[in-house]
């Protein structure tokens, strides 16, 4: 069954405890986290500390999506915080090294957290191939990174069609996610082009019934 992964970001940052209590209440899955540093995308939203305290009042895994520059340099808070899995961006890596983006998720499995490689709408998912061996989840952006609450961009299913058929082919099972743009009516082609973790901000954030929005997104 697929999982469901509410994004904090559409959350009252004011009121984040009740927040995340209200998701882990309405059946979510996990609680995805969006580090902005302000540079890799315009907006900046919150660091470490968010992540640890949020870690104290939930069980609930903690999916930590790095939207920043320079990602090696900051994997050590994110792991002390608590995080269950961290992702990377495959854009802000490979403008440094063609193996920054290896050696950072060699880093975050040595703190024992689970790894992720994320691609934005225009990058073809051929590009991370070689280091899906090491992967525990692949992120497969459908708006470009930065805001809540924009279109879901359909194409993207293109790369999660491309991560499906790479993971048969080659006896990987790392988990699919997607991000931006999934509502409770676009959730079930999502799922049937193959991903199994539904990102979803606005949607549940922003729902009459959160429960009732996370139970259709799940299918
Ligand atoms: C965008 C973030 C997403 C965002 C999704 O940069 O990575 O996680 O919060 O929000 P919705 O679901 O509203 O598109
Ligand atoms: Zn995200």
């Amino acid at each position: 069954m697929a999982k469901v992964a509410p994004s904090i970001l559409s959350a009252d940052f004011s009121a984040m405890g009740q927040a995340i209590k209200d998701i882990d209440v309405a059946g979510a899955d996990l609680v995805h986290c969006d580090v902005m540093d302000g540079s890799f995308v315009e907006p900046i939203t919150f660091g470490g500390q968010m992540v640890k305290n949020i870690r104290k009042i939930t069980n609930l895994p903690l999916d930590v999506h790095l939207m920043i520059e320079h990602p090696k340099t900051q994997i050590k808070f994110f792991a002390d915080a608590g995080a269950d899995v961290i992702t990377v961006h495959y854009e802000a890596c490979s403008k440094i090294s063609p193996t920054y983006l290896e050696e950072t998720l060699q880093l975050i499995k040595s703190y024992g957290v689970k790894c992720g490689a994320v691609i934005n709408p225009d990058t073809d998912a051929e590009k991370i191939y070689s280091v899906l061996p090491l992967c525990d989840m692949v992120l497969v952006m459908s708006v470009f990174p930065g805001y809540g609450g924009q279109k879901f961009i359909p194409t993207s299913l293109e790369n999660v069609k491309k991560l499906k058929k790479f993971a048969l082919e080659n006896g990987l099972n790392y988990d699919i996610e997607i991000d931006g743009g999934v509502t409770v009516d676009n959730a079930e082609e999502i799922r049937a082009a193959g991903a199994n973790v539904l990102v979803a901000g606005s949607a549940v954030f922003k729902a009459e019934d959160m429960a009732c929005a996370i139970s259709r997104i799940r299918g």
